[in-house]
């Protein structure tokens, strides 16, 4: 039987979610900069499977918070809930092999390899080889690299741009080198995904494409927290939204309620 404290009210549903059904909490988060507080206090929980859109304007402190939960950056007050696991305690390079990944913002592919040894980057965390027994080309770690080969060869092919695997990543364009760096955040196999801004630069065809990539990942199973600017995109696919002004959490719930939340609109959205 489920007591009280087994369960979470969703403030997107109203319902109550079992905990086991959440996969993110972020509880009474704070963080400063020196003397520059930047989050102040924010608490929201995540059920399995949902697209997470978190909007604000500029210094909101959205990409903070995002950084915070993929451990880019530690945590100093409150604690983040990531299944079972309190991120406080793990040390922030073990945070990724948990099963959460981020796309930046300012994506960076290495331009001394292929687009698939790209991707492949993002498949390291399951190799069982070493780098000795790699280096010495042992017939497991052979085994691995044919592998790892199909999985990432599977990943740029969701993102359909198989056609340009053995390609020098400086001849893509910037939208595709956006979808280079989901492929490869898609490889390490995570079940929650971190996508700072990730339609900036992006054409109105390669926003419909990513936005369909998106609702397929979801389908997949996929949780997704996505910070992003362009707002009228976002309610599309969306469904819970946060909002942040200046470090705080100023409203929750689904797109529709967000578009008519008076604060919002006052701090954000604009009357238009
Ligand atoms: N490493 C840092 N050191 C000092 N101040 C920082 C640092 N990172 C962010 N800030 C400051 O914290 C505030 C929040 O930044 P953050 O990048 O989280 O905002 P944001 O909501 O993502 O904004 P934007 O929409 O412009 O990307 C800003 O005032 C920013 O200048
Ligand atoms: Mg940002």
């Amino acid at each position: 039987m489920k007591t009280d404290s087994a369960v979470v009210k969703d403030a997107v549903t109203s319902k109550k979610v079992a905990s086991d059904k959440l996969l993110l909490k972020v509880e009474d988060v704070s963080m400063r900069f020196g003397v520059l507080a930047v989050l102040k206090g924010v608490s929201f929980s995540v059920p399995k499977g949902n697209i997470l859109v978190i909007i604000g304007p500029n210094g909101a402190g959205k990409s903070t918070l995002l950084k915070l939960i993929s451990g880019l950056l530690s945590l100093q007050e409150g604690e983040i809930w990531f299944k079972q696991h309190r991120l406080s305690k793990i040390p922030p390079h073990r945070i990724s092999s948990l099963g959460i990944t981020q796309l930046f913002q300012d994506v960076q592919l290495f331009s001394s390899m292929s687009v698939i040894e790209n991707v492949m980057v993002g498949c390291h965390l399951r190799t069982r080889a070493g780098f000795l027994s790699a280096g010495l080309k042992l017939p497991q770690a052979q085994a691995d690299e044919q592998r790892i080969l199909k999985r990432a060869m599977s990943k740029l092919s969701l993102v359909g741009l198989e056609q340009k695997a053995w390609d020098n990543p400086a001849g893509l364009s910037w939208g595709q080198q956006k979808l280079v760096g989901l492929a490869r955040a898609l490889a390490t196999g995570s079940d929650l995904l971190l996508l700072d801004e990730p339609y900036s630069g992006l054409l109105a065809d390669e926003i419909d494409k990513l936005n369909q990539l998106i609702l397929q990942l979801q389908r997949q199973g996929m949780t997704i927290l996505i910070v992003e600017h362009l707002t009228d995109v976002l309610m599309g696919i969306g469904n819970q939204v946060i909002v942040l002004d200046y470090g705080e959490k100023i409203a929750e719930g689904t797109p529709d309620e967000i578009q008519r939340n008076k604060r919002v609109i006052d701090a954000y959205l604009g009357s238009g």
